[in-house]
């Protein structure tokens, strides 16, 4: 697998729910009608054998917001340096038994083609691997053909179709296997 390195200024860490409301902004941007809403983001990570990380990145000018720092102290307290810095991306998976699912990836438009969507899958399919996954389902539009190319490089595999799942598109459903470390 190849592909740009990440940038060096871009950290993945958990994602919070005081980030939500600005996830779901994103989702909104990206996905349009069918964009999941921060009450079901909030619904999701509630759920058990979920998780949900994040890539950000520094903001030129913002010392504040430098990735790995912190910003001062407000009511609610000191944020960690996880939901510091420029949102980049993020990714959220499932895990149960030996099967996990990747329900969404997305890196923001201005963030696209520097690796960080890769690093995201990368930390989604390690977190499936320290819950016992020794599989990774998702589903992606036939139109997709970005998402198509970063799934196919970690060696996702199509294994069926669901006809017209999006308006006028298959869905493909690709399966990846994790080879055992
Ligand atoms: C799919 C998506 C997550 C890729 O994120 P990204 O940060 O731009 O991807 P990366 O820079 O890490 O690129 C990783 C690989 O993805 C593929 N890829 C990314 N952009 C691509 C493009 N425009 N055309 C073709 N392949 C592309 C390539 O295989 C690339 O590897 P390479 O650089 O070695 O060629 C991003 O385009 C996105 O958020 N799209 C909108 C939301 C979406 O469609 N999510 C997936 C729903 S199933």
């Amino acid at each position: 697998m190849t592909g740009p390195a990440v940038r060096s200024d871009t950290t993945i860490g958990d994602l919070h729910w005081w980030d939500l409301a600005e996830i779901a902004d994103n989702d909104a941007r990206i996905f349009g009608p069918t964009a999941w809403t921060v009450s079901y983001y909030w619904a999701v990570m509630a759920q058990s054998g979920t998780a949900m990380f994040q890539a950000r990145t520094a903001s030129a000018g913002d010392s504040s917001a430098a990735v790995g720092g912190q910003r001062p102290s407000d009511s609610v307290g000191q944020r960690p340096s996880d939901s510091v810095g420029e949102l980049a991306g993020w990714i959220v998976m499932s895990a149960s038994g030996s099967e996990a699912d990747v329900m969404t990836i997305a890196t923001t438009e201005a963030a696209r083609g520097q690796g960080i969507g890769r690093s995201l899958l990368s930390a989604g399919i390690d977190w499936a691997r320290s819950r016992g996954a020794h599989v990774v389902h998702l589903e992606v539009d036939e139109r997709n053909e970005s998402a198509l190319a970063l799934y196919r490089s970690f060696g996702f595999e199509e294994w069926g179709r669901r006809s017209d799942y999006y308006p006028g598109a298959d869905a493909i459903l690709m399966q990846h296997r994790l080879p055992p470390e």
